[in-house]
């Protein structure tokens, strides 16, 4: 792969379907790709500098791309070679993003705040994204007029605009993850010091916070549940190491068990992932964890009660495929999904591959397992349960035919051909 530019399109990916023979065991070594959610965020912080800044092991995503293509559609430049992405915000101009790029994704709303910070005024549409829940913006919006910025809200979008941001105390009424970070990055250009009280503390935040400081920022506390930032004039750029993605290495763990198979999870960070490792250990998982792999073992699974939480909690980006991986557990699982409302849909599908799961509310599911799945045709509701159905498609019976692939190539780089190279049977076809 050499030097080329951001794709504009989705090609024909509405066309295309993921085709899955499942039963075959899998063997060999996957390498995990640098974290789709830490990537997004520093593309947002770009533009809080005037200075290029290249971030490496970019994983090549859809939605990568879709922030790419706002952050072109405001004046700056971007260039991928290989996996480093560089971005020169020199040119951005316009603090009006093109409303119908805006509403791809809902990462988008990271740009919010960078750009009322240097334009002192900021209008966009309401941002679009998995359909996960209803995921509303007020906590954005709340904490920048904490700093000072007055709200003009339409119906299909809405504009902030201030002089100077001030630092303020900020609590968040609940942890969020995109929430704390926007703050975080927004404040490092305000006058005074911001406090950010009941923060998220996800590895994103610290890995945003690092990259920041790096260049300029002050900022102290990211990686616990109070941030302090004091504003500085400027912020510089350089160079990013992204950190690996914590959802794909749980991800292709509760692969090698689902499938019974061992298999070596490479350039990880398992300490990323303390609660989702313990918790299938409780299920019975035999796993050799080193500093940064995972090897997945023959393992004699059982069912096990898990609640997703924030950080250091079980993740939600992680609770489909292990309800999947449920299915083939000896025994009664209790998922209680409890950060968002809309996540537990996808277990109709299973259900339909003959999976035994009774929906209790839209927050909590039971699974009897375990049960034999049977190839289907289905589509992906969103990007983690899309997961989650590959790895139904792997152990299950016959053909799997997986539709709006799109949500899935929104967050994993060429997934088809990485599990091929563990002898998945999965190709991507056109009809
Ligand atoms: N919320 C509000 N108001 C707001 C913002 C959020 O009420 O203004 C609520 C949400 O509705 C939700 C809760 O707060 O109930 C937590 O959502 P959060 O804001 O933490 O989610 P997010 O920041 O939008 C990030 C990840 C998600 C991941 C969650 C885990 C990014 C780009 N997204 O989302 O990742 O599931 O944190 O909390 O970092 C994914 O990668 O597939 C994905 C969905």
């Amino acid at each position: 792969m050499g030097l080329f530019k951001i794709r504009k399109t989705c090609h024909n990916i509405s066309m295309q379907k993921y085709q899955i023979t499942g039963g075959h065991k899998l063997s060999g070594e996957i390498k995990v790709a640098g974290a789709k959610n830490a990537a997004l965020k520093i593309m947002a912080a770009s533009i809080l500098s005037k200075e290029i800044c290249a971030i490496h092991n970019t994983p090549d995503i859809e939605d990568i791309n879709r922030m790419a293509e706002i952050l072109e559609n405001i004046g700056a430049k971007i260039k991928r070679e290989n996996s480093t992405l560089t971005i020169d915000p020199s040119g951005i101009n316009k603090s009006n993003p093109d409303p119908n790029l805006i509403h791809r994704l809902r990462s988008s709303m990271m740009l919010a705040g960078p750009l009322l910070a240097k334009f002192g005024e900021v209008t966009m549409a309401h941002p679009g994204g998995c359909i996960i829940g209803q995921r509303p913006i007020d906590m954005f919006l709340a904490g920048f007029k904490n700093m000072g910025a007055h709200l003009y809200e339409h119906e299909e979008f809405f504009t902030l605009k201030a002089g100077k941001l001030k630092g303020a105390k900020i609590v968040l009424p609940w942890v969020s993850v995109t929430v704390t970070e926007s703050l975080m990055m927004t404040a490092c250009l305000a006058e005074g010091a911001t406090r950010i009280i009941n923060a998220a503390m996800e590895p994103e935040i610290p890995a945003l916070a690092q990259y920041l400081n790096n260049h300029g920022a002050k900022i102290s506390g990211a990686g616990t549940s109070v941030i302090t930032i004091e504003g500085v004039e400027k912020i510089s750029a350089g160079e990013y190491q992204l950190i690996p993605d914590r959802i794909e290495a749980g991800s292709f763990a509760m692969l090698g068990l689902i499938t019974d198979s061992e298999i070596k999870i490479t350039n990880c960070q398992p300490e990323h992932l303390e609660t989702e490792l313990l918790m299938l250990k409780k299920a019975g998982a035999d796993l050799e964890i080193g500093v940064d792999y995972i090897i997945t073992k023959k393992s004699k699974l059982h069912g096990v009660e898990l609640r997703t939480h924030e950080y250091p909690g079980f993740s939600t980006d992680l609770q489909a495929p292990f309800t999947v991986l449920m299915t083939q557990a000896n025994g009664q699982s209790l998922i209680h999904e409890t950060i968002y409302e809309g996540r537990l849909f996808y277990t109709d599908k299973l259900v339909q591959m003959g999976a035994n799961i009774i929906m209790c509310d839209p927050h909590r599911v039971i699974v009897s397992g375990p049960t034999k799945l049977m190839g289907k045709k289905l589509e992906s509701p969103d990007l983690r349960a899309g997961m989650a159905l590959i790895l139904a498609g792997l152990v299950a019976e016959g053909r799997t035919t997986i539709e709006n692939i799109y949500q899935i190539e929104r967050g994993y780089e060429d997934i088809v051909s990485r599990l091929q190279n563990l002898n998945g049977k999965i190709n991507k076809i056109e009809e």
